[in-house]
């Protein structure tokens, strides 16, 4: 009866508990609250269950005592992106922006903690008439300053040193903010034969403060992982402005600090290349470090319009070292980073080739068939103007070839393909342009094939079959 008694209580004592936190919805205009007593903002009263109403603006005011700053943090965030946002002042008026904040994603995600620089913070909430969801849920409270800008002590768990840990500052574990225009650093001093192993957690830094992570020097070992800045809080999204490339040649980055700083959070950043239509675009990487649930997808956009994926990188399958090849003139890039972990970037080159023949050379064809493509991106492009390409195929002495047309043979009035008999030019077997269907058979073992094209127009390409044949048939 004792135990029960007890779950009642401490049943009943939560709910008082959470019942005393105060929660202010949007109702128009301004509120003021008193930071320190601590508490919620919500954007309607149903957060999370239905939608917020079109058309919101309000303001609240969050005092806390002089000496004292005010310290905010989101705990739900689901805003029609961008449009609809939460802007956070410094001070009583609206002419420091701390940060506008607006992520479509309401599950996982993570807000940092936003601090005053003195003991006022304005929030704004605003909704445009368009589309709604389901609101934001901002906590706040008041926090004291760190009363001299000493820095933390590196601590170690065990006599070894063989782990420990270093903090900002002395009143860390009191919760209490660091103080501002403080410079600190801590060596770790190297030891034969080992390396460190650092973990970086817990973060929350002002705007315009950074904390970094270098490998000394000289490195005594390699293969260890790049200085890491980790900087204050600025928008949540940080795309870069150009992202319409049509440059023959030039680099995507995720973001402005990639490799030194991790990208936001929640960001969907959007390119689309653009190629002249005889070329293609080839893309390589050369920096990839990404956090779990985060992504960058290329794809296609065909001649006909559609976009289909092509290349998708994520954490568990990063790019290669190689080239990826569009296969077609365009290319639209998504990187899109979830609520959680986020990593250091991406950084990719790319360039625009020019359409060329795929496969040219020498191509042997065998009894079971083979095929030769008129170009690379058959199927997905035209194949280019002024192109030239030569196929020498050969079969083993004694034998024939068939080259047969499954039909789908085009290419435009200008633009010819000729079969020759063996292995130069000079007899002809077919010269032919637009459509093809049918079957020339070589009179020994070897047969030339010449595509050529003119400055003007082209058109899907062609794939021919090949097959090697007994002779006698
Ligand atoms: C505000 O901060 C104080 C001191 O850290 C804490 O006791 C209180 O629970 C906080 N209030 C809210 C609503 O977070
Ligand atoms: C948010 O969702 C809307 C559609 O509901 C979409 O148009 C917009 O691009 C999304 N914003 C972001 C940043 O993902
Ligand atoms: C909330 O708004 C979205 C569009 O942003 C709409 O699809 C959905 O039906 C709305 N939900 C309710 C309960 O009105
Ligand atoms: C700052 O100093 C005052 C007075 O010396 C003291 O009461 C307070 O606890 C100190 N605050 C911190 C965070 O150390
Ligand atoms: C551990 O670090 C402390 C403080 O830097 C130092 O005094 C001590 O000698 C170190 N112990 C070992 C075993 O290296
Ligand atoms: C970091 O924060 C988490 C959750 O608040 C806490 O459990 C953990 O002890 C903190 N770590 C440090 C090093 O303060
Ligand atoms: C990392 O930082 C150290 C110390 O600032 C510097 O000497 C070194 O060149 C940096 N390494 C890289 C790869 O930037
Ligand atoms: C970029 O190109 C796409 C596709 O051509 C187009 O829809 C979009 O409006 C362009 N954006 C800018 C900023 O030029
Ligand atoms: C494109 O190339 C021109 C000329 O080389 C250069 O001025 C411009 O900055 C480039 N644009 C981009 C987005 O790289
Ligand atoms: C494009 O880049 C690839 C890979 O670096 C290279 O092989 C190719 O020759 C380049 N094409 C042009 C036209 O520069
Ligand atoms: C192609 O075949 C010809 C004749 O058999 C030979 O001379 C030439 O070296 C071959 N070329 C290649 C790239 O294999
Ligand atoms: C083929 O070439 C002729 C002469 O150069 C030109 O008049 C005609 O328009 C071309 N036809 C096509 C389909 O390109």
């Amino acid at each position: 009866r004792n135990n029960t008694l007890a779950a009642w209580l401490r049943c009943l004592c939560l709910v008082d508990l959470s019942a005393k936190v105060q929660q202010s919805n949007c109702l128009g205009g301004l509120q003021r609250l008193s930071a320190e007593a601590g508490g919620e903002i919500a954007s309607h009263s149903g957060v999370g269950t239905t939608n917020y109403s079109s058309n919101s603006q309000c303001y609240w005011q969050l005092d806390a005592p002089s000496g004292k700053r005010v310290i905010v943090r989101f705990t739900y965030m689901d805003l029609e992106s961008p449009n609809d946002r939460v802007t956070l002042y410094d001070g009583l008026t609206t002419s420091s922006e701390i940060a506008v904040v607006s992520a479509n994603d309401s599950a996982g995600y993570e807000s940092p903690k936003f601090v005053s620089s003195a003991n006022i913070l304005t929030v704004n909430f605003y909704s445009n008439s368009q589309f709604a969801r389901k609101g934001f849920r901002l906590q706040y409270n008041a926090t004291v300053s760190a009363n001299s800008s000493a820095c933390g002590p590196v601590t170690f768990d065990d006599a070894s040193n063989s782990s420990g840990m270093i903090v900002s500052h002395p009143g860390y574990d009191q919760h209490s903010l660091y103080a501002a225009s403080m410079s600190c650093s801590w060596t770790l001093p190297s030891v034969s034969g080992k390396f460190y192993q650092l973990f970086v957690g817990n973060v929350s830094l002002g705007n315009g403060d950074c904390l970094s992570v270098n490998q000394g020097t000289p490195a005594e070992m390699t293969g260890g992982s790049p200085n890491v800045t980790l900087c204050g809080w600025k928008a949540v999204t940080d795309c870069p402005d150009n992202r319409n490339l049509t440059n023959s040649t030039g680099e995507v980055v995720s973001h402005s600090g990639v490799g030194v700083s991790y990208y936001w959070s929640n960001v969907m950043c959007e390119w689309y290349i653009t190629a002249p239509p005889d070329h293609q675009v080839w893309l390589w990487f050369s920096y990839f470090n990404f956090g779990d649930g985060d992504y960058v997808k290329v794809d296609r956009i065909q001649y006909y319009g559609l976009h289909s994926y092509f290349a998708y990188f994520n954490k568990i399958n990063p790019p290669l070292p190689s080239v990826y090849r569009s296969k077609t003139s365009a290319v639209y890039v998504k990187f899109y980073t979830d609520g959680a972990y986020s990593g250091l970037g991406f950084r990719f080159h790319y360039n625009f080739t020019q359409i060329s023949c795929q496969g040219t050379g020498n191509v042997t064809a065998t009894k079971s068939g083979g095929f030769i493509f008129s170009h690379y991106g058959l199927g997905n492009s035209p194949y280019g103007n002024n192109m030239d390409c030569y196929w020498h195929i050969s079969v083993p002495v004694g034998q024939r070839i068939a080259i047969f047309s499954p039909g789908r043979f085009i290419t435009q009035t200008n633009d010819t393909m000729t079969v020759f008999d063996g292995s130069n030019s000079s007899v002809v077997l077919l010269r032919t342009s637009g459509r093809f269907t049918g079957v020339v058979v070589s009179s020994a073992n070897t047969a030339t094939l010449r595509f050529i094209t003119d400055s003007a127009n082209t058109n899907y390409g062609f794939q021919l079959w090949l097959k090697e044949l007994d002779s006698g048939k």
